[in-house]
């Protein structure tokens, strides 16, 4: 039997692949703030789920959290850091930003640091992190959500790049998908937004097969595409 852990399991992404997950056979621990929504869910499969309830931004917390649940698990082989937080900040209200690079930045790099460091003392383990096809240019609605994850793709490479050069079983994985149908995506005028189960699966499919990078759906893939190739003149008066 397999055990993970998944921060940021109480909605979106994380919990539907905690789902896949379990029915696939993982022990998985769930985290997150809404402890409410976390005992929801293992009460659907008790003896599959372990809960732990923290902030990423409480690094010190986090850590403690961390080390329990890895110990009620009995060790852990996957990491899966889908934590995040972003809005529409027009005004650049200030609030917005710093919570956005709390979360995606600081709270991030504690939790994913902690999780390579695990596997680097085990010589073994997968780490993946959900960041977005946001991360590959700016945005003038919200400057801060595509620039955190610019540094979470950036931050990943050089994760990947060490356990290389480790030549341990370490994997590193950068999922970037599109729009994805959760809480996170809500507003006016978005296109093609996936539906979450079938994201999910795709985002699983390609943490099996231990991608390095994967853009979720192969349409979104083309998307990144051509946004990378768009001319700077061009990409400014968008
Ligand atoms: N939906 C999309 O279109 C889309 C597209 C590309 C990338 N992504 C990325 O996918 C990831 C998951 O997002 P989602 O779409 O599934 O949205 P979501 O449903 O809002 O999920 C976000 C998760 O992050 C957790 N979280 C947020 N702030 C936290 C904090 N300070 N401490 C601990 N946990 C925190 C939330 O738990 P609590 O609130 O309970 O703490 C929740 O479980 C994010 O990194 C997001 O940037 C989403």
């Amino acid at each position: 039997m397999k055990n993970a852990i998944i921060v940021g399991a109480t909605s979106g992404i994380g919990k539907e692949l905690a789902r896949l997950l379990v029915n696939d056979g993982f022990r998985v621990g769930i985290t997150g703030r809404r402890i409410e929504l976390l005992e929801s869910l293992k009460s659907e499969k008790p003896d599959c789920y372990f809960i732990k309830a923290f902030d990423v931004n409480d690094t010190k917390v986090a850590e403690e959290k961390l080390e329990e649940l890895t110990g009620e698990l009995g060790g852990i082989d996957l990491l899966i850091l889908s934590s995040g937080t972003g809005n529409i900040n027009n005004k650049l209200d200030f609030e917005i930003e710093l919570r956005t690079i709390e979360t995606n930045v600081t709270g991030w790099t504690f939790i994913a640091d902690w999780a390579f460091k695990y596997f680097e003392n085990q010589k073994s383990g997968h780490l993946v992190g959900i960041s977005s096809i946001g991360g590959l240019r700016g945005s003038r609605q919200s400057p801060s959500y595509n620039a955190t994850k610019a540094y979470q793709i950036n931050y990943l490479e050089g994760l990947r790049q060490k356990a290389t050069r480790l030549k341990t079983g370490i994997y590193v994985t950068d999922i970037r998908p599109g729009l994805v149908d959760t809480e996170m995506a809500k507003g006016d005028g978005l296109f093609w937004v996936m539906p979450l189960p079938k994201a999910a699966r795709q985002i699983y499919t390609a943490i099996k097969k231990k991608k390095n990078v994967a853009y979720i759906t192969k349409r979104w893939g083309i998307i990144a595409a051509i946004t990378k190739l768009i001319p700077k003149q061009v990409y400014n008066r968008m």
